[in-house]
């Protein structure tokens, strides 16, 4: 006798499981802000250890359903949520077609100041702006060609962040925040950019707006005077910034060259939190840290670093603490699956830290553990994913890793720092703040040398 299959369909969660899914994981992620982060929602989470519990739900629906994807019972909307590491590399990898990162989460929030970024950008369009992206933030190089003149800006910024580390007794966010500000400015849009505070102002404005996603109108007199204030920048076309290499990229009518710099600047905010929990990292692993100054020492900081342990650390910190814990994806067509077709226009959850802290697979889940990124047959297999992979990978993550790396370096080389509530991070919590994080000048020591002493 022979039996027909029986039609497989994708596991689908019940209703209290997407209730879960929805205030666990979901309601979360857009609470603490998906554009610009809400700094006191995100130290509630850390005292509720939020992700670390979502992790927790999400290992416990796996075991459950299977390993997915697992269909959440959303009314008027197909979700899935990704509970395989082969599922993670498949939908990555097979972006952007079926697989869409131009989700219409991210077209109505990016819609606020750059609807014509690469990120929510689809056929040839997206080809074209990607193309530019990647010419223009070197994307393969691990020093940026411009780097020579970069570096000297950088290190402007931060000396000046040393005097008033010298003069507070202390490193804490606020100064920290204001001189990645001022960075920022100089390396996307160089030096002739550096007292327009403005910029930042309205970009931060646009952010929280877009927040909102679709439910805060467009403020589009405030846009249309940003992308202008942006556009005086581009033509000036400093050399020591971004801004002097987009002249030499490949460019057509349909890049919108001027569009695709508002995500140069807000996506470097990501690496001042990553590497102030860096910082956080090492001041509570000696041996770490003394393997971070050993990798600088005898090194001309002026001049631009390969620094491998420090780039390490700065994607472990971003493997603990992802600043783009949900990874979104939408099918384009029906796609079919071990366990049955997913429809088209389904939205695909990849919840980075269910991969990055997964403690039924990963030994080091909860570890700081820089060997991970330094050794490359440890993760091989494995979506360890901070910058997304495959074709839309993040195109600024050799620049953000060398400018971030730098900057550790050099607050390394200058200063002897203790951190205040070094218990938070023992053990390592699914959630830091790194808003409230404060690193007393050593008192057992030189504390913060001078530049030349
Ligand atoms: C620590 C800092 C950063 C992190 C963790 C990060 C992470 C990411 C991630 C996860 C994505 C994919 C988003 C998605 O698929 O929805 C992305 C995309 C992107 N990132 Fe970054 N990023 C960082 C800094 C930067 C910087 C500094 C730049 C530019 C100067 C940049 C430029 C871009 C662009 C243009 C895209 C869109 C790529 C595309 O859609 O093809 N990022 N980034």
């Amino acid at each position: 006798m022979t039996s027909t299959p029986s039609p497989r369909t994708l596991p689908r969660a019940g209703v209290a499981d997407t209730l879960r899914v929805v205030g666990s994981v979901l309601l979360p992620t857009i609470a603490r802000g998906v554009i610009i982060r809400r700094p006191s929602v995100v130290g509630l989470l850390e005292r509720a250890d939020a992700d670390r519990r979502s992790v927790q739900l999400l290992q416990r629906l796996r075991r459950t359903y299977g390993s997915g994807p697992l269909r959440l019972r959303i009314p008027g909307r197909r979700m899935v949520v990704l509970l395989d590491h082969r599922d993670v590399r498949r939908v990555l990898a097979e972006t952007p077609e079926p697989f869409t990162p131009a989700t219409r989460e991210k077209r109505a929030a990016l819609g606020h100041f750059q609807p014509h970024g690469v990120l929510v950008s689809q056929g040839s369009d997206r080809e074209d702006r990607r193309r530019f992206n990647e010419s223009v933030l070197d994307t393969p190089s691990p020093v940026h060609r411009g780097a020579d003149g970069m570096v000297g800006g950088v290190r402007a910024e931060v000396d000046s962040l040393l005097g008033q580390v010298r003069r507070d007794g202390a490193l804490t966010w606020a100064p920290y925040s204001a001189m990645w500000d001022r960075m920022v400015r100089r390396v996307v849009l160089g030096e002739g950019a550096l007292a327009d505070r403005a910029l930042s102002d309205e970009l931060r404005t646009l952010r929280a707006t877009a927040n909102w996603a679709f439910l805060h109108p467009r403020r589009r007199r405030l846009r249309e005077r940003f992308l202008n204030r942006i556009e005086s920048h581009v033509r000036r076309a400093d050399p020591g910034g971004l801004a002097g290499s987009m002249a030499a990229a490949p460019w057509t009518e349909r890049t919108d060259p001027v569009q695709q710099v508002p995500q140069w600047l807000f996506a470097f905010d990501a690496a001042a939190w990553a590497s102030f929990r860096a910082l956080a990292l090492l001041h509570t692993h000696p041996e770490q840290l003394a393997r971070a100054r050993a990798e600088i020492a005898g090194r001309d900081l002026d001049r631009p670093q390969d620094l491998p342990f420090l780039r390490a650390t700065m994607l472990e910190s971003l493997r603990l603490w992802p600043t783009t814990p949900a990874v979104l994806r939408e099918s384009i067509t029906r796609t079919l699956w071990e366990g049955g077709p997913m429809p088209e226009r389904t939205s695909i959850l990849t919840y980075a830290p269910l991969f990055h802290r997964d403690d039924e697979h990963l030994e080091y889940a909860h570890a700081f553990d820089p060997e991970v990124w330094l050794d490359p047959t440890r993760a091989a297999d494995w979506p360890l994913i901070p910058f997304s992979d495959g074709p839309a990978v993040c195109p600024g993550r050799n620049l953000v890793l060398h400018v971030s790396s730098s900057i550790l370096a050099m607050l390394l080389e200058a200063t002897e720092l203790d951190l205040d509530q070094a218990e938070r991070l023992e053990p390592l919590p699914g959630t830091l703040d790194p808003f409230t994080l404060r690193f007393p000048v050593s008192q057992r020591s030189g504390g913060v040398a001078s530049r030349g002493a």
